[in-house]
């Protein structure tokens, strides 16, 4: 029975825009799933819909095998949610915050008090679990944000955008105590602009725009699809007017002392070397190109299928 099952699901808000159109999903018990897409996709009006916080329009959606038409309540109590935007209590200290938040679903004291303390010393917070928490910094109310979602000890915690606006070592620490999670049991879904993050974390992954899902499958399945790579060559000296040709790849000077080279994965780069050899091009230094999955990403919201779609519907 799966973690997450959505069918189907459209939704146009009151202004008449289209947010979903025709979103199914599929997320099993256990993964690490990620959610991409670009600003406006229609990332958090799915994870609304499914945490209860928004109305959907058609289709249907079912948490462990709980109908969230049917038995809300019942869904709602095995999802934990941190929302894109903080929504706690400024004024509140962080033990208030999670206690208030556990007792709030049912959780007795007792039990919360001590799960709040659990909580509070997994995201580094025990030490500020006094204070006011309008005085945290940005990375530790994204913290308590996460520390708050596990006072009921969800099922499937759902995470919008959990790292946005962290630097990358508070980052790491969120992934670590993220994948502590998963792998206690707690099936993850996030979503995130911050592509070497899901590469990072998830197994599986959907890319979603402009309301529709366009890709999904195994992180390495999708990354396999990948099959041209791209290398920044840096030259020492000046490259020559001509450049060299090279079988099966494409070469294109960025500047006079930059070469940009796409070729098939598969292919020998020692072949790519020799060349520029001969062609008396000495490389100083060489990096990938982009992200890779950056550029899946690329590829795949730009892939004709997915205009087609688009407009047929
Ligand atoms: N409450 C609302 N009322 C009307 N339109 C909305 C509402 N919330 C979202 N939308 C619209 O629905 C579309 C999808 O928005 P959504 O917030 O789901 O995107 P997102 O993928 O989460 O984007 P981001 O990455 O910027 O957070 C957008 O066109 C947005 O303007
Ligand atoms: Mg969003």
């Amino acid at each position: 029975m799966p973690a997450l099952c959505v069918r189907a699901l459209r939704k146009t808000y009151d202004n008449r825009v289209q947010a979903l159109k025709g979103v199914s999903l599929n997320v099993a018990p256990g993964d690490f799933f990620a959610l991409l897409g670009p600003n406006g996709a229609g990332k958090s009006t799915l994870i609304g819909i499914v945490s209860s916080l928004v109305n959907l329009s058609e289709g249907s959606v079912s948490i462990f095998g709980t109908d969230l038409a049917t038995q809300r309540e019942a869904a709602m109590r095995l999802i934990g949610l941190v929302p894109q935007e903080l929504n706690f209590n400024m004024f509140e200290k962080p033990i208030d915050i999670l206690v208030n938040y556990a007792g709030f679903y049912g959780v007795p004291r007792a039990v919360a008090l001590q799960r709040a303390e659990e909580e509070l010393k997994r995201a580094q917070l025990w030490e500020k679990a006094n204070m006011m928490s309008r005085t945290l910094s940005g990375g530790m109310k994204r913290r308590l944000m996460i520390a708050r979602a596990m006072m009921t000890r969800p099922r499937l915690l759902i995470l919008d955008e959990p790292t946005a606006g962290v630097d990358i070592e508070i980052r790491r620490g969120m992934w670590k105590t993220l994948r502590e999670i998963n792998a206690a049991g707690t099936t993850i879904i996030l979503t995130t602009h911050y592509l070497e993050e899901a590469e990072n974390l998830c197994r599986n992954l959907a890319i979603i725009d402009q309301g529709r899902i366009v890709q999904q499958g195994p992180m390495k399945t999708l990354l396999a699809m990948l099959d041209v790579e791209g290398f920044l060559f840096d030259i020492d000296g000046v490259l020559p007017a001509a450049l060299p040709q090279i079988e099966g790849t494409t070469v294109v000077a960025t500047d006079d002392h930059t070469l940009d080279l796409e070729m098939p994965r598969a292919m020998d780069l020692n072949r790519v070397f020799a060349a520029l050899g001969e062609a008396g091009i000495r490389v100083r230094s060489m990096r990938t190109k982009s992200n890779r999955l950056e550029e899946l990403f690329v590829r795949m919201i730009n892939q004709p299928e997915a205009a087609q779609t688009e407009t047929a519907a």
